[in-house]
């Protein structure tokens, strides 16, 4: 396998709080391409793991490579570039409260001071309808919108460079199932149009079924295992096989049975 054929590879990674162990010697690929989703207990570490993917924190020890580069070796302005390559969704959403929707997908790229401001508001408006928002929504503050379209617009921000890798955590929690929906379509969509890799933390069973190729099980400190849904039911974990039979009952019910994608 080239080293191209990896969006994001975690080798040997150890994550301590004090004397808590959060990590230990954890391993995980991501292909490009492919969109991957994390899933392990709560508090089991996944959203320190998407923090140390995208750079915001560092592993006690181990190494994280982004499409062959280390983050942590690089210069401030070497980590910079690397940088616009990925673009996050957290887990609460995290818009800057005092900023309209516009201010809040056009932040990133004022950061990068590369772009007028008229290439900012072509830039700002072109995510706001990938994401199917319309243009009036621009001009209203995080307070006035409804849970879903915070969402969106977590979404057209973290896209808003352009990335080739998304990092999503829990990008359906607190959406109605029509909601939930119709946020799995649009990054299916995503994938489709701009070649995304993905990788996205989620509790919930029909987002899972609905946008992955494969799976990474975080149980006992580790990646357990790394596959596809259908292999989940081989994987001899307590956590594993759990999981298995929600998935497979909601298989059932949609008969989206997903293969890994071929590289
Ligand atoms: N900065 C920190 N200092 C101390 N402990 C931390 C810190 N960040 C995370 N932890 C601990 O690491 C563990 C994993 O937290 P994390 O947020 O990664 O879990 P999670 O798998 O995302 O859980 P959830 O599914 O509830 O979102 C928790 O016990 C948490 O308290
Ligand atoms: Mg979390």
């Amino acid at each position: 396998m080239s080293k191209h054929s990896l969006a994001c590879e975690i080798t040997g990674v150890w994550t301590q709080y004090g004397s808590t162990v959060i990590h230990r010697d954890l391993n995980l690929a991501v292909r490009t391409g492919e969109v991957m989703a994390l899933v392990g207990g709560s508090g089991s570490g996944k959203t320190t793991l998407l923090r140390h993917i995208v750079g915001l924190t560092t592993p006690s020890r181990g190494e994280i490579n982004l499409f062959g580069v280390n983050l942590a070796k690089l210069d401030r302005e070497g980590a910079r570039l690397a940088r616009n390559r990925f673009g996050m969704l957290f887990q609460q959403g995290a818009l800057f409260s005092a900023l309209t929707v516009y201010d809040n997908i056009a932040f990133p790229l004022r950061e990068l001071r590369q772009f007028d401001e008229e290439s900012i508001h072509l830039l700002v408006m072109h995510k706001l309808a990938l994401v199917e928002l319309e243009p009036k929504h621009a001009w209203l503050l995080p307070a006035q919108l409804s849970g879903g379209m915070v969402k969106r617009v977590a979404l057209a921000r973290a896209l808003a460079l352009e990335p080739e890798l998304l990092v999503l955590d829990e990008p359906t929690a607190g959406l109605d199932p029509d909601r939930s929906e119709k946020f799995v379509h649009l990054i299916n969509n995503l994938k489709k149009q701009l070649g995304l890799t993905v990788v996205f933390v989620t509790h919930d069973l029909d987002t899972l079924v609905g946008m992955t190729d494969r799976v990474a099980v975080l149980a006992d400190q580790h990646i357990i295992a790394a596959c596809t849904l259908s292999e989940l039911a081989h994987v001899d974990h307590p956590f594993a096989q759990n999981f298995f039979k929600g998935v497979h009952e909601r298989l059932d019910r949609t008969d989206k049975w997903k293969t890994a994608p071929t590289h």
